[in-house]
């Protein structure tokens, strides 16, 4: 990773953060009646835990790509990563992945309790198309109507959530190289494409351009759980902040099981590229996207 990526993406994920935490406070909001404490708390543990923030990243890179502002993406971005720290309390709770480390941490139902932890992760949920309809995320109200039907379609049964019960289902089953590549572009792909393509929407960008963004997204999300498969065996806990090792003892259906180590290295360099051609049309400005294509490959953890 090139330092300037690196520093951009910490700036980013300072700036996340500070707004998260403004959001997601103890104290009532105007109009509201109470803001239950341990659900609050929870949500916050399973928020503001020093994730990457890659997803907030995508989404305030490629609306820059059309010349918005950071200050004016911001909303979406943090939209974008209550919805995914939802989708990794769940993901974690003994039902799902049975996880107990999560960002370095306890696990939310470890930390609390199961029921909280569902609690919170449904809260998450909700407080995402809360920030994404809020007037703070664009001023004109087709926009921000387009990007939360978006949000939805990227998470629901079509898209992540639809992803997760292929991926429970898997575990049963293996769906083969085919399955497996819609249940990784369901799970995860969606989001990560959401983000790319909620800047261009944004950006009121041109279809083509929107599609670009879409192409671009789709690739370098597939390519983001095929590293994060791979890491699974060739990383540690330490690094990842997660288990590692579990997806094979699990019977997980990932590309590592199917083809190898070497096939999947090979299949993340052909990523790169190909998510690199989608952005053909930009000059440097895409730069940063390109670079971060790489990382997302390339990444430790
Ligand atoms: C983890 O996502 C879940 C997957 C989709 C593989 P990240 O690796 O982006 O997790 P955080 O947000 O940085 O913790
Ligand atoms: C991605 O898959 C999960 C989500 C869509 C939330 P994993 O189950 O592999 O993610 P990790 O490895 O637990 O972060
Ligand atoms: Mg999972
Ligand atoms: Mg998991
Ligand atoms: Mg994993």
């Amino acid at each position: 990773m090139t330092n300037s990526l690196q520093q951009t993406l910490k700036t980013t994920a300072q700036v996340v953060n500070q707004r998260l935490d403004q959001i997601l406070t103890l104290e009532a909001d105007e109009g509201e009646l109470v803001r239950p404490p341990k659900l609050v708390a929870a949500m916050r543990h399973g928020l503001l835990n020093g994730g990457k923030r890659l997803r907030p990243f995508l989404v305030i890179q490629s609306a820059a790509l059309f010349g918005v502002d950071q200050s004016r993406s911001l909303q979406t971005a943090c939209a974008l990563e209550c919805l995914h720290s939802y989708s990794l309390v769940h993901d974690d709770l003994p039902q799902m992945d049975d996880d107990d480390l999560r960002r370095g941490q306890p696990t939310v139902h470890k930390a609390y309790d199961e029921a909280t932890a569902i609690l919170a992760g449904d809260a998450l949920l909700t407080l995402a198309f809360d920030l994404i309809t809020d007037e703070k995320c664009h001023g004109d109200s087709g926009v921000r109507c387009e990007l939360a039907n978006l949000l939805a379609r990227a998470s629901g049964m079509d898209g992540m959530i639809g992803g997760q019960m292929l991926d429970l289902e898997a575990e049963a089953q293996s769906p083969g190289e085919t399955g497996i590549r819609v249940m990784q572009q369901m799970k995860t792909g969606a989001l990560i494409q959401f983000a790319c393509t909620a800047g261009a929407v944004l950006g009121q960008a041109s279809n083509i351009d929107r599609s670009r963004l879409a192409h671009f997204g789709n690739t370098i999300g597939l390519a983001f759980q095929l590293a994060d498969d791979l890491l699974d065996v060739t990383s540690n806990a330490e690094t990842m902040g997660k288990a590692v090792g579990k997806d094979a003892g699990r019977g997980k259906g990932t590309l590592i099981g199917l083809l190898g180590v070497s096939e999947v290295r090979e299949l993340l360099s052909k990523a790169v590229e190909e998510a690199v051609d989608c952005l053909s049309e930009f000059g440097a400005e895409a730069d940063i996207l390109r670079q971060t294509a790489h990382y997302v490959v390339e990444r430790r953890n």
